[in-house]
Formats: structure tokens, C-alpha cells, sequence
């Protein structure tokens, strides 16, 4: 049965591991990305980072649309922000209905977050 590796990524670090496990599994993978453009430094890259974690947006997915049908498995990927998964990711899990599927998660951090992020992210899908 068909997997799908699904991420999001700032700064590339999801995206590595992304690439790995899709290449390991061999998997379809995709980035998702958005036209919400976050500042990419300093202090407002957290500040904006974390403001839209903590008011929930759902920014705007620019990926064509993706067809989660040919796939039994899909493995969602996600860098912590605020203790929790990452805006797109919830754009991604409210946009496209994952009911059936078998549903894996990984994240990338700094230093912790990743069970919170995890227990979030489970409750939310
Ligand atoms: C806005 C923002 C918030 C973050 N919040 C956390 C956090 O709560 N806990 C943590 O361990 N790391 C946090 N980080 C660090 C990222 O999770 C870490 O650098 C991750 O590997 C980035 O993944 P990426 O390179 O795929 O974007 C934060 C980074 C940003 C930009």
C-alpha cells in the first residue's frame, strides 16, 4: 500500500528528515507550502512563528491540490513551534479529510515539545 510523507518546513531541517524517511519507506512526498510569507529572522520570525500558533491560523495551502486517495499511510511532518505543530500542518489536517488512514507523526525541535506537539496534533485529527 501507497504512503505519503507530508511536511512543512522552515528552515529545512523537517525537510532533511522528510526526504530521508520518504527515500526509506519509499514514499511520495510533499511540502507544503503557503503564501503566508513568515519573517525568516531575528526576533519577529519567533514573535510571528508563535503569534500564529497561539491565534490558530490556517493559512493559505499553495500546493495543487492533493489526492489522498491512492494512499493508506501518511506520515505528517512538522518542526515545533510554541510547543506545538506548525500552521500549515493545520491547514493541511482541516483542508483534506484523513478519517481511514493510517496517520504517523514526526517533528523536528530545538530542545523539546515534541510529545505536546504530538498530543496536539492527535487531538486536532
Ligand atoms: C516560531 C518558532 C517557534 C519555535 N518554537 C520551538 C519550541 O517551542 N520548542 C523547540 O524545541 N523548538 C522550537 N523552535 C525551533 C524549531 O522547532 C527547530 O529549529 C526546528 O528544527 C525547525 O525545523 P525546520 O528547519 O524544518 O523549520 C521554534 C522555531 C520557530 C521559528
Amino acid at each position: 500500500m501507497s504512503t505519503l510523507v507530508v511536511y512543512f518546513s522552515f528552515d529545512g531541517n523537517t525537510k532533511f528528515i522528510a526526504e530521508i524517511i520518504a527515500k526509506t519507506m519509499n514514499a511520495d512526498i510533499i511540502e507544503l507550502k503557503t503564501s503566508k510569507q513568515y519573517p525568516t529572522e531575528g526576533f519577529s520570525k519567533y514573535f510571528w512563528g508563535g503569534k500564529s500558533v497561539i491565534f490558530g491560523d490556517k493559512p493559505k495551502l499553495i500546493n495543487d491540490h492533493i489526492d489522498l486517495n491512492p494512499y493508506e499511510t501518511i506520515l505528517i511532518g512538522t518542526p515545533v513551534w510554541a510547543g506545538s505543530y506548525t500552521p500549515p500542518i493545520k491547514s493541511f489536517i482541516h483542508q483534506y479529510e484523513l478519517q481511514g488512514k493510517r496517520i504517523a507523526l514526526f517533528a523536528s525541535h530545538a530542545g523539546g515539545g515534541a510529545e505536546k506537539c504530538f498530543a496536539k496534533l492527535k487531538v486536532t485529527s
